[in-house]
């Protein structure tokens, strides 16, 4: 297997990484912008990880469209772009998994099982392959993200991690490259998610402590009449993902709601000492 990153730190050079699954829009270029100054190469990477879908998931319609994304790369100032094919990511003979124990069990876990196992052995092989300094992350999958973290942490990976609030469209919908699955309907029924999300956010301002009624409120906005199917809608503690029965503090707010056939995901910080985005949260 090659090692991209070697030549790079042989000659003393930090590398950056943005690691992708294609696709790209806004969210991902405002991740390279997080590695501006930090870093001498800017580089993603483009490889949809099979590991990280379950049997009857959207591996193969996972929409790609690379010539897109080395354009759009380019004109963020990306400087180097890593396209592995799954045999480079995953030789023969390949066995050796990356397993968050606690942190993936609940939320998307639960629903998605082994999805966090691997997304974390894809993202430690990426770091591995690349040697990269820095690693930025978006933070539309808070669970991702403090899986990631845990990873970085327990592994002493010698590797900085910065996270990019979720970008969103004029409605409040979170930019996501799945967002090109929706229908015109579908779409308007997606704005729901982020208009529920905000409710949370000012109830629980406003005092609504109970999570229990936070959920049920939020879950009534986004079904409407049954255009839409809940997955889950948890509020749990941000640093151990356990479920909360009082907001407290901070707590965040997560959800999944298929809107048709398409899977959405979403999260939002609630509570007096919450922000807008669990970005606080994050910092390492
Ligand atoms: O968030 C994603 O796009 C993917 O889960 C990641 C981090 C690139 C790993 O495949």
């Amino acid at each position: 297997m090659l090692d991209l990153g070697l030549a790079f730190q042989q000659q003393g050079l930090k590398l950056g990484l943005v690691p992708t699954m294609g696709y790209l829009h806004e969210g991902h270029l405002s991740l390279l912008k997080l590695l501006e100054g930090k870093c001498d190469i800017k580089a993603a990477s483009i490889f949809v990880n099979p590991l990280q879908f379950g049997p009857g998931e959207d591996f193969e319609r996972y929409p790609r469209d690379e010539a897109q994304d080395l354009k759009l790369l380019d004109s963020a100032g990306c400087d180097l772009v890593f396209i592995p094919s799954v045999k480079d990511m995953y030789p023969i003979g390949f066995q050796t998994y990356v397993q968050v124990e606690k942190l993936s069990q609940p939320l998307c876990g639960r629903l998605r099982p082994g999805h966090f196992r691997g997304v974390a052995t894809v993202v430690l092989r990426l770091f591995t392959v690349t040697r990269c300094r820095y690693a930025a992350f978006g933070l539309k999958d808070y669970q991702q993200a403090v899986i990631i973290r845990q990873m970085t942490r327990d592994l002493f990976l010698n590797v900085e991690l910065l996270f990019g609030k979720t970008l969103r469209e004029p409605d409040g919908l979170a930019k996501s490259s799945r967002n090109a699955y929706l229908s015109v309907p579908e779409r308007h029924i997606a704005a729901r998610l982020p208009f529920a999300l905000e409710w949370a956010r000012s109830a629980a301002l406003a005092g609504e402590d109970k999570t229990h009624n936070l959920r049920l409120g939020v879950e009534k906005l986004i079904v409407g009449n049954g255009e839409a199917t809940i997955q889950y809608v948890d509020i749990v503690d941000p640093y151990t993902l356990e479920p909360l029965e009082a907001v407290g503090p901070k707590a965040v707010l997560a959800l999944a709601v298929f809107v048709g056939k398409t899977r959405l995901i979403d999260n939002i910080m609630i509570g007096p000492q919450g922000e807008s985005e669990p970005v606080v949260e994050m910092k390492v």
